[in-house]
């Protein structure tokens, strides 16, 4: 078998297709219309998704002697978050469109102004995308053939809504109707999920389903070095739910409502080297992220600019990764200085300082925090590992697979165990020997349904790293399998006590 990759590159339709296909993810509330930013985590989803959460703690946690894990609750304190700035601060700017009640985020909503020969004749807007230029170019142009104008058009010269000038606001069009005059001035819009504690429903019972998983590490952070027996520097990690009321929630699992964070606060002393620190985690990051399986190609670094830094910020690093709709932030590394323990120090009245046996000093520590999303990881790790390709048989006929190339670290299944034939007593019942004695330690899969070829094809399109097959020589000759991998399609004989190794391997 060989394999030609002649398929262009991969489309969101295609992942969200084969992700409802194959059971990785569903609409949440599908049979009701669903419900716009939640999902559901189908059988192989929730696999998937349970091996990035498990390779991340294993690598984060366990693996490291300087961090050590919690997990808070969802709902804490309101008070948590107004000290945290969240209940003032943690908006989006939001746009309504008052004749079709869309409503915008204003940063997301670009606009240019239509030039002819030098003179602005009108304004065009478009949502962002990977080609938000090249839609305001073209929706310049047909204003401009729609109104007849003569003359040299200009370039346009995108910016977003946050940027325009308020005698500009009535002269830009509604992306939902192509016509200016109904967008509001941008406002500020808090995405915290408001709830209510207790049987009362006024305002001293209002509480927050937590928007990152972060504050649970600050205001533990007196009980973690209580009990811990942790030493400066040292981290906190937690995986767990965030919520946010997206007002745009899009692009499939990237940016929604219910989503799940791995977040992790590195406390260094107040005169440590932060830059260096926080460049270690940054390269920490990156190459967790390849020993995962994204390719390396795929991912950048952005610097935010430092006039946009929150004041007590010292730099934020975000590592981007190239999705099929543009290249976005997938993991921020953010150097926060000591803003969140003081602030919580401040508002709860008990200090958060840290006594250093060596120095004697008592100061209140920095903090560096690398916060990622796993749903942002379980897309990256699908876009990155589809493909389609045209494989040719031993026969030289051409035939289309469908291939998931997920990291063995990761994959939902590791290994199928396949008999040759259904209907051979011999064959299924060393078959299911093997596979009872795999699924003590890993996640596998028996089927004997159908041709192997197609049984070799379904194991591919779910990211299947090997097929075991058990053939006439495993129960006539030597005992040995056949296995077969998935990214070459080669096949070689193997030992039981070789597959156990290869697995010991590659799966950790
Ligand atoms: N404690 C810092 C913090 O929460 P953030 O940049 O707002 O920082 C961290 O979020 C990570 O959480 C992001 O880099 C992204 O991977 C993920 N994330 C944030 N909002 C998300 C959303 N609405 N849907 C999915 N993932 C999201």
């Amino acid at each position: 078998m060989s394999a030609e990759s002649t398929a262009p590159a991969v489309t969101m339709d295609a992942i969200v297709a084969l992700a409802k296909r194959r059971g990785f993810v569903f609409q949440s509330s599908e049979i009701y219309g669903g419900l716009n930013g939640f999902f559901d985590y189908g059988p192989l989803g929730s696999e998937l998704k349970k091996n990035i959460r498990d390779c991340w703690w294993n690598d984060m946690v366990r693996r490291r002697d300087d961090v050590v894990g919690i997990e808070s609750s969802i709902i804490m304190h309101p008070k948590v978050w107004e000290a945290s700035g969240h209940v003032a601060g943690f908006t989006d700017p939001l746009v309504d469109c008052k004749v079709s009640k869309q409503r915008y985020r204003a940063d997301q909503l670009f606009f240019s102004p239509v030039v002819v020969d030098g003179q602005t004749v009108g304004y065009v807007s478009a949502l962002e995308s990977e080609k938000t230029a090249a839609d305001l170019q073209a929706a310049a142009e047909s204003f401009k053939r729609k109104k007849a104008i003569q003359g040299a058009l200009a370039p346009v010269a995108p910016r977003d809504f946050t940027e325009a000038k308020p005698e500009e606001i009535p002269l830009i069009p509604s992306p939902a109707t192509g016509e200016p005059g109904s967008l509001t001035e941008p406002r500020a819009f808090n995405m915290m999920f408001e709830t209510h504690v207790g049987p009362m429903r006024d305002s001293s019972a209002v509480a927050y389903l937590r928007p990152e998983t972060a504050q649970g590490m600050f205001v533990d952070f007196k009980n973690v070095v209580d009990t811990g027996r942790v030493k400066l520097p040292f981290g906190i990690a937690q995986i767990g739910k965030s919520f946010r009321n997206e007002i745009t929630p899009r692009n499939f699992i990237f940016r929604s409502r219910e989503f799940e964070q791995m977040e992790m606060e590195y406390f260094i002393s107040e005169d440590a080297d932060w830059d260096t620190c926080h460049k270690e985690w940054i390269e920490w990051c990156r190459q967790w992220l390849i020993s995962v399986g994204l390719p390396e190609t795929h991912l950048s670094l952005y610097a935010h600019p430092k006039e946009k830094l929150a004041f007590y910020s010292k730099g934020t690093v975000d590592i981007m990764f190239r999705y099929p709709f543009g290249v976005q932030e997938l993991w921020g590394i953010a150097a926060r200085g000591n803003y969140d323990l003081t602030q919580h120090a401040n508002a709860s009245g008990k200090p958060m300082e840290y006594f250093d046996e060596a120095s004697k000093k008592k100061f209140v520590p920095h903090v560096i925090e690398p916060a990622v999303g796993v749903d942002r990881i379980f897309l990256a790790v699908l876009c990155a590992g589809y493909a389609e390709e045209d494989v040719k048989d031993d026969k030289g006929n051409v035939e289309k697979r469908t291939v998931l190339r997920l990291s063995p670290r990761i994959a939902p299944v590791k290994v199928a165990v396949l008999p040759l034939l259904k209907n051979k007593e011999a064959l299924t019942a060393r078959a299911k020997e093997l596979y009872r004695k795999l699924q003590r330690r890993y996640a596998v899969f028996y089927d004997e349904a159908g041709a192997i070829g197609r049984r070799y094809r379904r194991q591919d399109e779910i990211g299947t790293p090997w097929c075991v097959t058990i053939d006439f020589e495993t129960i006539e000759k030597d005992g040995t399998f056949t296995l077969r991998e998935r990214d070459s399609m080669t096949q070689k004989r193997i030992t039981e006590a070789d597959l156990f190794a290869l697995l010991e391997a590659q799966v950790f």
